[in-house]
């Protein structure tokens, strides 16, 4: 069986899993249910990118240990691919021994063969990238994360492999992907290579050069070596034997921004240490959210999960696929993807699907009829079309175009069936009515029973039910994309019952809901990555009272006035607030540590009304200004909005 090995990139765990990381991995699952569905053996890894300084730090703000730090995020990872139900093979870990030992062998082949040497290094240094660079993309960057740096480091000579990459690059059109990046590639090379810093005496997490423990290697000679530890390279016996099966890659995949670790120094690597180069490195834009790539220092994140409640795997493997042309960068919106679903999928295939099966069942006692001699409405042959164009398309990773190609038999199905009103044809006296009434739902259900079929690796669950729907058994994916033909379906098959796939939304509503999601799920990565403590459950062990003792409490809402710092104190301010009487009152609170003077103004507040005044650092208090704390911990004001009338009583 011809093997098909892919990869993506290894998530750093010092983010947590968001939908740009989902992406990638989707694309990947995606292409190996392709090359599966085209009688290969496809083999996937993941993984996650553990060691180096940023993910030291982020362990150190959680306050954890690296590795316990790292297990948990990792952890993450692998239950948001099982969650999203992405078929990985393998998911490696670049803190596994196992790799350490992959990296350790790669390492002394490259000083075998004299590819490697120690030297001084100065130069200028990109934290966030971890990284030296150019004196041209330190000044382009964001200069607080650029510094000089002098190290004595383990060097590998990447200048000897300028002249050789580029020959390869030129005998081996394919290898890089899209053209315009290789191109890009190209012009980076003929600009010079440097030799690359591999190690760093500075960092304590991260694996040991054999020959010398007092470095760790620097995070990419690291990182990359996973394509192949995954597959069991350094390891003695039967582990290595996929290896030998699965190496050279058929093709990595990678976001645009890591291309080059990708492209120029990773085979560099491995032709330093007499391997065989990967058949071909991809690289596919960025998600687009409010105007930037995802990142968790702008905060404009999307999560996946939070999408899956909404509209299912299905919807978002839809979106991602048809609506962004891989290889460009293209919008994320909430929106867009409600709408995408809506119309394509809720109102498309779901609803030919379910109208169809129901038409079976009412008209051809839910079995499939005999095709005839009626007019065909051309769907056979859009049907063969579309079959060689979206197999060709997903060959190329042209989803979006192998989904349009879908969607012309799609779009026929339904017209062809206005056309010819089978609900008509089924009333009608007319010679030949019956005749056409079976025509038309044998070839609707045919043409729907192959878009099911190419549709298997984009919309897995959906595919299955239609699948399913029409009397077919077995799992859909099982079926050959290259053996599929027109005629497949047996007449007198028994069809399954009706069901609406995808049932339709109201996108506001359904883009309120996911923005609700959000905002939970990002406050469950917050305790996640360590930045906000768990919550645990309160209990409440106050005694009960009375619903009059209750009232004799007279809280009403207050509008803020003015706001000023009580001198001498550190956490109380006075305030003048309005509760609808004659005068505001002055009122005294400690929040000082959470609010300042100036955002209070205007706030409304609760105000308890008839609280005996008192005086506080000699200034007089004519009420409390409710506010919420956990553990008299730090004070959350309550409040209401801009309508609520002020004097108006709580209760
Ligand atoms: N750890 C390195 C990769 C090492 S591979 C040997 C790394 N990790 S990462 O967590 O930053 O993930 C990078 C990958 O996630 C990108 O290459 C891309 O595949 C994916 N994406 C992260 N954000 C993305 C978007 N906003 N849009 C699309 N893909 C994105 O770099």
């Amino acid at each position: 069986m011809p093997r098909f090995y892919l990869s993506t990139p290894i998530y750093y765990v010092n983010a947590a899993p968001h939908i740009g990381h989902a992406y990638t991995t989707i694309v990947a699952d995606t292409i190996k249910r392709i090359r599966q569905m085209l009688g290969d053996e496809a083999f996937l890894t993941t993984g996650s990118d553990e060691h180096g300084q940023k993910v030291e730090r982020s362990a150190t703000k959680a306050g954890l240990e690296p590795k316990q730090f790292t297990d948990r995020v990792s952890a993450a990872f692998r239950d948001e691919w099982d969650a999203l139900g992405l078929q990985y093979d393998f998911f490696q870990r670049t803190s596994d021994p196992r790799h350490a030992k992959a990296v350790r062998k790669i390492f002394e082949r490259c000083l075998e063969n004299g590819a490697i040497y120690k030297g001084e290094f100065t130069g200028k240094y990109h934290v966030g990238d971890e990284a030296f660079v150019t004196e041209d993309e330190a000044a382009g960057a964001d200069p607080s994360l650029i510094v000089d740096l002098t190290e004595e480091n383990y060097f590998f000579r990447l200048s000897d492999y300028q002249q050789k990459l580029i020959d390869h690059y030129e005998a081996n059109p394919q290898f890089v992907q899209p053209d315009s990046r290789r191109n890009e590639m190209l012009s980076f090379m003929r600009s010079g290579l440097r030799d690359l810093s591999i190690s760093r005496s500075s960092l304590r997490w991260g694996i040991s050069l054999p020959n010398d423990p007092d470095h760790v290697f620097y995070v990419w000679f690291d990182a990359l070596t996973t394509y192949i530890s995954a597959i069991g390279f350094g390891q003695e016996g039967s582990d290595e034997s996929h290896y030998e099966r699965l190496w050279p890659i058929d093709v990595h995949l990678v976001g645009k921004e890591i291309l080059r670790f990708h492209s120029v120094y990773w085979p560099a690597f491995l032709m330093a240490a007499g391997l065989p180069l990967p058949k071909q490195i991809w690289a596919h834009g960025w998600l687009i959210f409010q105007g930037g790539k995802m990142s968790k220092t702008k905060g404009n994140i999307v999560r996946a999960l939070p999408i899956k409640e909404i509209v299912g795997t299905d919807g978002l493997r839809y979106y991602l696929l048809r609506e962004i042309v891989f290889g460009q960068d293209g919008n994320f919106s909430h929106e867009a993807l409600s709408e995408r679903y809506n119309a394509d999928l809720a109102n498309g295939i779901g609803n030919i699907a379910s109208r169809t099966a129901s038409m079976l069942s009412r008209y051809c006692d839910g079995h499939v009829p005999e095709p005839g001699e009626g007019d065909d409405g051309g769907l056979p042959d859009l049907a063969r079309q579309s079959i060689a164009g979206a197999i060709g398309h997903y060959k190329v990773y042209a989803f979006s175009r192998a989904l349009e190609a879908v969607w012309a038999v799609l779009n026929r199905i339904d017209k062809y069936i206005v056309e010819h009103k089978p609900w008509a044809l089924a009333k009608s006296g007319e010679p030949g009515a019956r005749q056409q009434l079976e025509t038309t739902l044998y070839h609707a259900a045919e043409a729907l029973r192959i878009a099911s079929v190419l549709l298997a690796p984009v919309i897995p669950d959906g595919a299955q039910r239609v699948w399913t729907m029409l009397g077919q058994t077995g799992a859909v994916s099982d079926q050959r994309l290259d053996e599929l033909g027109w005629g497949g379906l047996k007449q007198g098959t028994a069809v399954g019952a009706q069901e609406a796939i995808y049932p339709r939304l109201d996108v506001a509503k359904a883009v309120q809901r996911m923005e609700l999601l959000e905002d939970e799920a990002l406050a469950q990565q917050a305790v996640l990555m360590g930045q906000a403590p768990a919550t645990e459950p309160i209990e409440i062990d106050t005694p009960e009272i009375e619903i009059g003792e209750f009232f004799r409490v007279d809280m009403r809402v207050g509008v803020i006035k003015s706001a000023e710092a009580v001198p001498k104190s550190s956490k109380l301010l006075q305030m003048q607030v309005d509760i609808g009487e004659r005068e505001p009152r002055s009122i005294l609170a400690g929040i000082a540590e959470t609010y300042r003077p100036a955002d209070l103004i205007g706030r409304r507040v609760a105000v308890v009304a008839n609280l005996k005044p008192r005086k506080m650092m000699g200034r007089l208090s004519q009420g409390m200004i409710v506010a919420a704390s956990l553990d008299r911990g730090e004070p959350f004001l309550a409040g209401f909005s801009d309508k609520t009338p002020v004097g108006a009583r709580l209760g």
